[in-house]
């Protein structure tokens, strides 16, 4: 493991506009740089870069970070794959930290890139058996020359050939010093007892290799070239530590450039398809490879673009299957779009029988919204039958109810409704009746998720009452003085205490006392995450603010950083005000001041109105109960009155306006 020392020492050596300047043209605004989005496209710039503060912000996808998170982001790399690419471009020489980190842990690291490395071997030497290798010339290329590919697009795709000799490609790498765990853990050989000399997973095969976003291949998929042979006709990595089937699409390296220039990724289902578009010019595809679609690969793409087009063979028979995938996509916020190729044949046949452009117009032209597509499969074989139109009908609304978007939900209502001759308020019925029904199917499997689900910053109401202004204001508060701890909180403030002497104290310990002293319990479980890291900073005498909790190794807690670090109001003025946002300058004594008492009042009222809900529930039955809890209500109203009147005659009124609600 990466020494901390290390760690330290690549985080103040690196500069993020020279990391992120290798990937984004940069251009100075103002304190900053400015950039076209590399994770969006965009034609106006929002992809900003600051040097001051050593993080970046893209305001098109919300992400940022630092210049390690960027790496994580761009190239998909681990945090200590990350680190390691960038103490190599600064030539920061890596101390490995063994004390604190389990023998085992660092194996598994190593282990790792044993397994990254031995599938480049592996790549090369199948690419060099295809290219160079009698066997491979006169078999594997010229079924690729058979198939019409060129030479070049073989090469693009990195595709190989594995001979006929049983243990080829096993002894080769076993002269290369790999051992047999490593090979076997890796899926490319296996070592039958009663064969110490191994054999290999794929032979006499040609090689499509599995690539990562970034290019690393992870796995491969082989295809058997003799028909008449009953195995599998393609045969694939097992799951392996690195690759994990349900994270990977097929060809996402080679077309990630394209399916974010075009903002459409076209979704097929064999590596010949991908191949065969590429070959015609139409890059912006991947392929799921024989799974079917996993929400992960679905995010994959919405990394790049939230549009998708499914290409289907004209004969499919696991269309219907596919409205899984529909649904999934739909769930996923992406806007979807399904074509049928003509019977008989696939992207694959389609794309080497038409040129580039009638491909494109068809694919344009022919693919159906996912309602038309589901109606045109559901109602083909029902005739007049009332009752299965009506089942139809529903099973279309089912999906509607998947788009996450309430506009989007309604005109796609609205198109059912007109296409069916149905009455809109009659859909809207069946509508909420379905997300109903999914919903409590959800829930389960939600409550179980979220037991072991990592920390989101997502509001986490402490009961069912989602729609509770007292809570909420409470929660805006909570928020906005987390967020004074994280951009100011090492700002000194003067202050007079009861007998009117003078004392100091920086904006995160006024705040972190007054949490404290209320015995808050935080309503975002990530603020309560940010707190506790303050708090523990402040025991080993270093003050955590904004910066820290930028290089903090959890994605939800920078980006929440990230965005109180550079307000997101105005990009284009923000260049210009260099730290502070306008509203705040020097007030930030008064503003802490106010809204820590703002912040108090608002939770005074939420626990008033908690109590009397309690006192509902225990007025019959619970004489001793019941008295203690007016006794409660009492008080809390004495309190929020005091602090009224404090917050009536205080100076940070002005500050708020009319804050009576
Ligand atoms: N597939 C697989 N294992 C199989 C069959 C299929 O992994 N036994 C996956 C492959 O990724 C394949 C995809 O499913 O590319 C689609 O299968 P299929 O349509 O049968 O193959 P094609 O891609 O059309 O392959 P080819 O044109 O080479 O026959
Ligand atoms: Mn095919």
């Amino acid at each position: 493991m990466i020494s901390k020392q290390t760690i330290d020492k690549i985080f103040s050596t690196i500069r993020v506009e020279e990391i992120v300047g290798e990937y984004v043209q940069l251009k100075r605004a103002g304190s900053n740089y400015k950039g076209l989005s590399p994770f969006h496209d965009e034609k106006s710039p929002s992809f900003v870069v600051s040097p001051s503060k050593q993080i970046w912000k893209d305001f098109s996808t919300g992400k940022g970070g630092t210049a390690i998170s960027f790496l994580m982001e761009i190239e998909n790399f681990t945090y200590p794959e990350a680190l390691r690419h960038a103490a190599k471009k600064y030539g920061i020489e890596i101390e490995e930290d063994q004390k604190d980190f389990s023998e085992e842990a660092k194996n598994a690291q190593s282990e790792r890139d044993l397994l990254y490395k031995i599938h480049e071997i592996a790549n090369d030497y199948y690419q060099n058996f295809l290219w160079e290798v009698e066997e491979g010339k006169a078999i594997g290329l010229s079924y690729f020359k058979e198939r019409e590919l060129r030479d070049d697009i073989i090469k693009k795709f990195q595709l190989g050939y594995s001979p006929e000799k049983k243990n080829a490609f096993t002894a080769y790498a076993i002269e290369k010093g790999y051992s047999k765990e490593i090979l076997e853990k890796s899926g490319l050989s296996i070592f039958p007892e009663n064969t110490p000399a191994g054999v290999d997973r794929f032979r006499e095969r040609v090689i499509f290799p599995i690539h990562s976003f970034s290019g690393r291949v992870l796995g491969f998929g082989a295809r058997i070239l003799k028909n008449n042979v009953k195995t599998a006709k393609y045969l694939n990595s097992p799951e392996t530590e690195i690759y994990h089937k349900s994270n990977v699409l097929y060809g996402l390296n080679q077309s990630k450039q394209a399916i974010s220039k075009k903002n459409v990724c076209l979704l097929v289902e064999g590596y010949m398809d991908v191949i065969s578009l590429h070959m015609s010019g139409i890059e912006n595809v991947v392929a799921s490879s024989g799974t079917s679609l996993t929400t992960e690969q679905i995010k994959l793409i919405k990394r790049l673009t939230e549009n998708v087009t499914i290409l289907f063979d004209g004969d499919n028979a696991g269309i219907k299957a596919s409205f899984r995938s529909i649904d999934m996509l739909l769930t996923e916020g992406m806007n979807i779009r399904v074509l049928l190729f003509p019977d008989g044949d696939d992207p694959d046949s389609f794309a080497r029988k038409h040129p580039q452009e009638y491909v494109e117009r068809f694919i344009e032209n022919e693919a159906m919204d996912f309602i038309d597509f589901k109606a045109e499969i559901l109602f083909k074989d029902i005739g007049n039958d009332p009752i299965k139109k009506a089942e139809a009908i529903r099973d279309i609304v089912k999906s509607v109810g998947f788009v996450q978007n309430a506009l989007k939900r309604e005109v796609y209502l609205k198109q059912v409704s007109n296409k069916f001759g149905l009455s809109e308020q009659s859909l809207f019925n069946e509508l909420d009746v379905q997300r109903q029904v999914t919903q409590n199917q959800n829930q389960h499997v939600q409550q179980q998720k979220e037991q072991s689900a990592p920390v989101k910053m997502e509001v986490v109401p402490l009961n069912d009452e989602k729609g509770d202004p007292f809570m909420f204001e409470v929660l805006f508060m909570e928020n906005k003085l987390v967020d004074h701890m994280l951009m100011f909180g090492d700002i000194v403030l003067k202050r007079k205490d009861d007998q009117e002497e003078e004392y100091q104290i920086t904006v995160i310990e006024e705040i972190l006392q007054h949490f404290e002293e209320e015995g808050y319990e935080f309503l975002v479980k990530g603020n309560e995450i940010i707190i506790n890291q303050v708090k523990e900073g402040i025991q080993n005498d270093e003050l955590r603010s904004g910066t820290f909790f930028v290089s903090f190794m959890d994605e939800e807690i920078t980006s929440k950083v990230v965005d109180a670090l550079i307000p997101l109001d105005d990009l284009e003025n923000w260049a210009s005000r260099n730290i502070y946002p306008p509203n705040y300058g020097d007030k930030i004594a008064e503003q802490v001041k106010g809204d820590v008492l703002l912040h108090k009042y608002r939770y005074i009222d939420y626990l008033i109105k908690q109590t009397a809900k309690e006192l509902d529930e225990h007025s019959s039955s619970d004489p001793v109960k019941y008295f203690e809890l007016i006794q409660k209500i009492t008080l809390l109203k004495q309190a929020s009155m005091r602090l009224s009147d404090i917050i009536e005659y205080s100076p940070i009124k002005g500050i708020y306006g009319d804050r009576k609600r």
